[in-house]
């Protein structure tokens, strides 16, 4: 009833700051500018600087050093990442791609004898030199201060030195993240010993330390300090830049000083679509999300374009359904087409057209996996996103990364910083899935320099050339389905962000050829779609999404998916 009453209220103009008692912790309203990330320590530090009079950029800037600290399993200076921003000025969007590249040595068959070679141990593109790819994130940070913040670098690094002296807080989800870093230590013994760093200080050596205790990193301090005072050369020409070569090269790994010194970030133009009186503007390749996103979007525009009432009719029984025919063909098409478009041909203009979206439909849910997406095209865990909105109409939506769990385990010392493990995302083994069970084809074959495909996803949802919702995720492929429905849910259905962001959620990404939930679905939804002829997994997985709804009022409405336990803070 309450939900309806909030809905009725959003609907017939009423200020949602009205409605403020009822919301829950991870969700926070106010119209001096918002930030949402995973981390409750990293939202409170970005939105102090937004106090203190800086711009979006600044307080992002301060949110990605601290989740450095904070969130050392999903991010940090030894990954890479995406930022979609809203330019309130220049009234215009615009993509920065710092994602990781490949080492100039790795190539295919090198890394074909490596995975032959593993057979049974840890798999070589996850744990170890091998999966490192050169990190893009202080190159990407950097970039976006030398563009667009208003204060100094030394200031915007400063809350996250603090941070790393005094420690970050211990939660439920760090802790989930250590389960799962010692399960593999468990399974496989040997990681103890070649990677002892992250057990020893991260892990507790098999004991990690409780919720609410606090974690200090002493050594990513002193790595801060040398950014602060150096810049990108403390990484790319510098002390850490030379101990992340050192600690790749004793695990085994490709990693030089000249790849680290001929990392080239790139400005990339967003990719575009359309639905419901809304303009989506979101991540192009090497993220595989925006693509994903607006084909799947198209073919539910054909498909719903057959009821009257379109998908609201619908949404309870004939949605989901459709909703995971859509993801199989988008999912196809992510395996058959996507890669780094600086190295292969990608179709995207064709992939998220209406026209591609129309054959799509009518073929809707072929029986045979092979028949998603299409064969032939004419020419054409770890993880963390957060948002962060000012007053003056600046929007950031920013997801970076170091791929998996703790990334690849190799740790550059003294300064504590946890090397991706981004080769992984490449098809280095084509047909075998990689760490998210995704197969993925010739597009996103490794390559010395290439990008390896991504599906982060930082997504904007804009009204007469307004965002009126930022948001992205983190967990793999899973970014794509739950950035998705979530924006679905606030733009179809009319949800407040509240309702949207907690709904069960669907995911499908093709192969293997299951769904999966975020939680236990309703028997209706459960039956639904195994009526419609889709195997159910039992197995949960989601993906955590942040957002900021910007409200006609200049409301701004930060949600932290309660599945990760961030919270949003405003100034
Ligand atoms: N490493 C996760 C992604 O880029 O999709």
């Amino acid at each position: 009833m309450l939900r309806r009453l909030i809905a009725l209220g959003l609907l017939i103009g009423l200020s949602p700051l009205a409605l403020r008692a009822d919301d829950p912790p991870w969700l926070v309203r106010s119209q001096a500018g918002m930030v949402a990330s995973d981390s409750p320590e990293a939202s409170r530090i970005g939105a102090d600087v937004l106090a203190q009079g800086g711009n979006a950029f600044d307080a992002a800037i301060a949110v990605s050093f601290a989740l450095a600290v904070s969130r050392p399993q999903s991010t940090g200076l030894g990954g890479g990442g995406f930022m979609l921003a809203c330019l309130a000025k220049e009234n215009r969007f615009m993509v920065l791609d710092f994602r990781e590249t490949a080492p100039t040595g790795a190539t295919r068959q090198r890394y074909a004898e490596l995975i032959a070679a593993a057979s049974d141990g840890p798999p070589p593109t996850i744990y170890g030199g091998n999966a490192v790819a050169v990190p893009g994130q202080l190159a990407g940070l950097v970039e976006i201060h030398r563009r667009f913040a208003t204060r100094p670098l030394k200031e915007l690094v400063q809350p996250a030195i603090k941070l790393a002296e005094t420690g970050f807080t211990v939660d439920d989800h760090y802790l989930e993240a250590c389960k799962e870093a010692l399960a593999d230590y468990e399974k496989w013994p040997k990681l103890k010993e070649d990677f002892a760093e992250v057990y020893k200080t991260l892990l507790g050596s098999g004991q990690p330390p409780k919720a609410g205790q606090k974690l200090a990193r002493p050594g990513l301090a002193r790595a801060l300090r040398l950014v602060a005072d150096q810049g990108p050369d403390a990484v790319y020409q510098g002390p850490i830049g030379q101990a992340m070569v050192k600690a790749t090269q004793a695990a085994r790994g490709l990693l030089t000083e000249k790849d680290l010194a001929g990392y080239r970030l790139r400005e990339r133009e967003p990719v575009r679509g359309s639905y419901s009186g809304y303009e989506v503007v979101t991540m192009p390749p090497p993220s595989s999300g925006g693509v994903c996103i607006l084909e799947t979007l198209n073919i539910l525009h054909v498909m719903a374009s057959d009821f009257q009432g379109g998908l609201r009719a619908v949404r309870d029984d004939l949605y989901p359904p459709m909703l995971v025919c859509a993801l199989k063909h988008a999912f196809a098409d992510r395996a058959r087409w996507l890669g780094d478009p600086d190295a292969t041909p990608v179709p995207v203009r064709r992939l998220i057209s209406r026209d591609y979206a129309r054959e799509l439909a009518d073929r809707f849910c072929p029986a045979s996996n092979e028949e998603y997406g299409s064969t032939r095209m004419p020419e054409d865990r770890g993880t963390s996103h957060f948002c962060v909105a000012d007053k003056d109409g600046n929007v950031v939506a920013l997801t970076e990364t170091i791929n998996g769990v703790f990334g690849s385990l190799v740790v550059a010392e003294p300064y504590g910083i946890i090397l991706n493990n981004e080769m992984d995302d490449f098809a280095t083994d084509p047909g075998r899935p990689n760490l998210y069970g995704l197969v993925q084809g010739e597009a996103n074959a490794v390559g010395p320099g290439k990008r390896p495909l991504s599906s982060m996803s930082p997504t904007m949802v804009v009204k007469d050339d307004r965002p009126v919702l930022a948001l992205g995720a983190s967990g793999g492929p899973r970014i794509i389905t739950s950035v998705l429905q979530v924006m679905l849910n606030v733009i179809e259905f009319e949800m407040p962000l509240e309702q949207a962001m907690s709904q069960v959620r669907i995911h499908h990404q093709w192969l293997p050829n299951e769904v999966y939930f975020d939680r236990e679905p309703p028997g209706e939804l459960a039956r639904g779609l195994q009526g419609a002829g889709h195997a159910l997994a039992g197995q949960r997985k989601t993906g955590v999404v942040q957002a900021i709804q910007l409200l006609p009022d200049g409301t701004l409405v930060g949600a932290s998916d309660p599945r990760k336990g961030g919270r949003p803070a405003a100034p």
